[in-house]
């Protein structure tokens, strides 16, 4: 089965009105309410759609309704059968404080193609299409993956920059990246983005290192995936709670390395429409009573798109 550019559009339409629902609360200092928003009408849009589809990554379980849980099924349960990943507002913090960044994000692939992901967080490498694929690798020292990118690419470590998200538990990558003397841009937040912007060269990331959420990851990667570019993940699980509930989910091994075709196979959709203007893409523009959105598409294995639309709330 091949993944139909009717499902694509309608995936386009649903990010782009999920982001606008979020519009009201950008800079309101209300992320549940933008989020709550965002989701109602992602899901109520998703159940029009002519799919049998289930939510593999999503927020949380059903105790955690009204969010869209893992496990949830969606459409009308004629049509297609797919996975679906979503993350209506990506980038929560961004949207209530008004930062550039916030996305509202869909991935879906063929039933039984997209990574089943606990809610954890993931271990994460990437890196364009233009190195050898085995120029990195998570089990890699900070070192070694930088030498090997530098022999790749002919970039001395200075010419080098790395993303990651600025946190503590990064203090080890940060003073190794330092010492190396390779450029660091630190993200606040919005993980997805931020492993995005190794996919073009105008974007000025060589590679994405560093720890974030599971769920952003496999959406990551699905998007990546389209665009041939390299990633490596690893959950990390905690607590035995979480380690019990991989488990159930069928993950034996919990220190396991996935490659991007174990997280995504086959064909796969990936729409992320802009709330707040960032590097991807804009945010949502309000003129009258037309809101214009920007989408970016990653779809049939070619570059990512942009698609801006008009849309009229009435
Ligand atoms: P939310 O939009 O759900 O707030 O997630 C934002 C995010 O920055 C993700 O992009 C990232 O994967 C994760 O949070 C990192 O988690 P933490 O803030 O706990 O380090």
């Amino acid at each position: 089965m091949k993944l139909s550019i009717d499902l694509l559009n309608n995936l386009i339409d649903i990010t782009s009105n999920s982001a606008i629902a979020c519009f009201p609360y950008i800079g309101k200092n209300e992320k549940i309410l933008a989020d709550k928003s965002a989701t109602d009408v992602m899901r109520d849009m998703l159940n029009k759609l002519n799919i049998n589809g289930e939510v593999v990554i999503g927020e949380g379980e059903l105790d955690e309704a009204p969010m869209l849980y893992i496990g949830e099924k969606l459409g009308k349960g004629k049509g297609p059968n797919i996975d679906i990943a979503v993350d209506p507002v990506e980038g929560t913090n961004f949207v209530a404080k008004n930062l550039p960044g916030a996305m509202s994000v869909l991935a879906v692939s063929e039933k039984g193609n997209l990574f089943n992901a606990p809610e954890t967080y993931m271990e994460k490498i990437a890196v364009g299409n233009h190195v050898p694929k085995d120029t990195i690798d998570l089990d890699f020292s900070v070192e070694k993956n930088i030498k090997n990118y530098s022999n790749a690419t002919s970039k001395n470590p200075n010419e080098i920059t790395v993303c990651i998200l600025d946190r503590p538990r990064h203090k080890k990558i940060i003073s190794e990246l330092i010492r190396l003397n390779v450029n660091i841009k630190y993200i606040s937040d919005g993980d997805i983005s931020g492993a995005l912007l190794v996919s073009d060269k105008k974007f000025g990331v060589d590679l994405f290192m560093g720890t974030g959420g599971g769920p952003e990851g496999v959406i990551a990667a699905a998007a990546l995936d389209n665009l041939n570019c390299k990633f490596q993940g690893r959950f990390i699980f905690n607590s035995n709670k979480d380690k019990i509930r991989a488990n159930k989910m069928g993950i034996i091994d919990l220190n396991k390395k996935y490659e991007i075709n174990e997280i995504v196979k086959g064909e796969s959709i990936f729409c992320a429409t802009g709330i707040t203007s960032g590097e991807l893409m804009n945010g949502i523009i309000k003129k009258d009573d037309i809101f214009i959105t920007e989408t970016i598409v990653g779809y049939n294995r070619s570059s990512l798109k942009l698609v801006k639309k008009e849309i009229s709330i009435t």
